[in-house]
């Protein structure tokens, strides 16, 4: 199984969409999961139950989900790499783990368009706040993200070039 991870914005459910669209891979995404499962958007759970109890289930699933070993392509959320034991459990499952790794700049510039459904940073006001919060919250993440056994930067990379430089890297073991 590969999975993706990295930042939000990293564009881990678009590319694991590609995926399947473009080479028939199957997928799911982490996110969409969760919210299919709790009935509730992820905005929805945050607000009604909290962010402590969305990193619970945000583990029971991610373990449902590796256990079940029914997708070929999992893009987890932003986060899930960072809590409980998931980044553990990536290794345990021996899956092909990618980092989407997107530079600063970029992040900035894509999430400040796309905040409103992102519980963690829907309330931040301008562009170099949010460039500040991104900047401390990577440097805290980097270290979970960076155990990926692929780390590919895409930053300057269009999608199509993202899927074939990760099916590259996961057939050439
Ligand atoms: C989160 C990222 C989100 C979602 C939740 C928390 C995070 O997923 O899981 O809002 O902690 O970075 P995306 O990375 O798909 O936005």
């Amino acid at each position: 199984m590969i999975v993706l991870i990295g930042y939000m914005g990293s564009g881990k459910s678009s590319v694991a969409q590609y995926l399947n669209s473009n080479y028939s891979l199957s997928y799911c995404d982490l996110d969409d999961y969760i919210e299919n499962e709790e009935q509730k958007s992820i905005s929805e759970i945050f607000e009604q139950k909290g962010e402590i109890y969305f990193r619970k289930i945000e583990n029971l699933y991610l373990k449902e989900l590796l256990t079940q070993n029914r997708y070929q392509i999992l893009s987890l959320g932003g986060g899930t790499p960072c809590y409980a034991n998931n980044s553990d459990l990536l290794k345990k499952f021996e899956v092909d783990s990618v980092y989407l790794k997107v530079d600063l700049d970029m992040l900035t510039y894509r999430l400040f368009q796309n905040k409103q459904d992102r519980p963690l940073i829907c309330n931040v006001e301008s562009e170099s706040q949010l460039k500040d919060f991104i900047r401390k919250h990577l440097f805290e993440r980097e270290f979970y993200y960076r155990q990926a056994r692929y780390i590919i930067n895409v930053t300057e990379m269009q999608i199509g070039e993202i899927a074939k430089s990760i099916l590259n890297k996961v057939s050439s073991e």
